[in-house]
């Protein structure tokens, strides 16, 4: 795929610094970011394009607060809405999020029926939902972004413990977002050593426990916003999995028909990412605790989905 056009709905922390990275690593010809609030999607978007000439980057950066540029756009990050505040949990976002969603799914249906979504706006597992209802887009182009984030907090924990370099550690995360995540520490290795050979279970429990927690714990440092570095980069690593067509093995929330025993929701499985958006769920092998767990997760995003059924009537 040629991939002219990459819009960035939200041109808040997470969003600019996708717009960022996308140009960076010159992914697209051109990438646009589209927020409500006037003139700071102009600005950012302008600023970046001024580092070009320092960074050697020919991806124009644009902003704007309508989709008229985003016409055709190849793909669409979306991480508009409200970010978490210190003591609101994800689901206490449910209802505003949801109705942003849902308008700017109808505005991403509208300019580009083709394009593929990578939802970023929490909670995740849900809102991929409102926008894969919205669109009408097949589930190969609405893909969530969450394990790749998890994943990597829990292998940048792995790596300071033992240290050891970020790029010999393998880790899957499945399962919703957050709290109700599910590390597999049988798929978990360093250079292809078994993560129970290097640490004993219950620094491998506390690790896990610290990744659970991992985006509570920065918003406790920021008081005021959530993560936004990491989330950024997992979404942008995700867009170039599919940009570049690389058929990367990437854990991401997909709406789920059949695959695990589980239909009609979207979870965090690996999933096989390349050129057209998810071109496969890959199912593994589970451990009776670690299937309990994937189950409770299931529950909380069917039971979260609920909510907003009933909160919208
Ligand atoms: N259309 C476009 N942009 C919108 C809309 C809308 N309908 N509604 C809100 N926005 C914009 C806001 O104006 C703001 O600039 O979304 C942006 C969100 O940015 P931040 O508040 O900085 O939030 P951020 O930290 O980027 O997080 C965004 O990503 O990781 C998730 O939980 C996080 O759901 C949150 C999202």
């Amino acid at each position: 795929m040629s991939v002219k056009k990459i819009t960035v709905v939200g041109a808040g922390h997470v969003g600019a610094t996708c717009s960022q990275l996308i140009a960076l690593k010159e992914l697209a010809r051109e990438v646009i970011l589209v927020d409500i609030a006037e003139g700071i999607p102009q600005g950012k978007g302008l600023d970046q394009w001024e580092s070009a000439p320092i960074e050697g980057f020919d991806t124009r950066v644009y902003g704007a607060n309508d989709y008229e540029r985003s016409h055709d756009s190849d793909i669409f990050i979306v991480t508009a809405g409200v970010a978490r505040k210190p003591g609101m949990s994800r689901d206490d976002l449910l209802k505003i999020n949801a109705g942003v969603i849902r308008s700017v799914s109808e505005e991403i249906k509208r300019v580009a029926p083709d394009a593929i979504v990578i939802m970023v706006t929490n909670p995740l597992d849900v809102m991929a939902q409102v926008a894969l209802e919205t669109t009408g887009f097949p589930r190969e182009r609405v893909i969530g972004m969450a394990g790749v984030l998890d994943t990597a907090r829990y292998r940048s924990f792995i790596a300071l413990e033992l240290n050891v370099s970020v790029e010999d550690i393998q880790a899957l995360v499945l399962g919703g977002h957050g709290d109700t995540m599910v590390p597999l520490a049988s798929y978990t290795s360093v250079s292809g050593i078994p993560l129970t050979q290097l640490l004993d279970q219950e620094r491998i429990d506390a690790l896990v426990e610290r990744t659970r927690k991992g985006g509570g714990e920065i918003v406790s440092y920021l008081k005021t916003g959530s993560a936004y570095y990491a989330p950024a980069a997992a979404a942008v690593q995700m867009t170039e999995a599919i940009v570049k067509d690389k058929r990367r093995i990437l854990p991401c929330a997909a709406w789920l028909q059949g695959e695990y025993g589980m239909r009609d929701l979207y979870l965090g499985v690996p999933c096989l990412l390349g050129e057209g958006g998810l071109l496969k769920v890959i199912e593994v092998e589970l451990n009776d605790e670690e299937r309990a767990a994937l189950d409770k997760s299931a529950e909380h995003v069917r039971s979260t989905v609920a909510a907003l059924k009933a909160l919208e009537g």
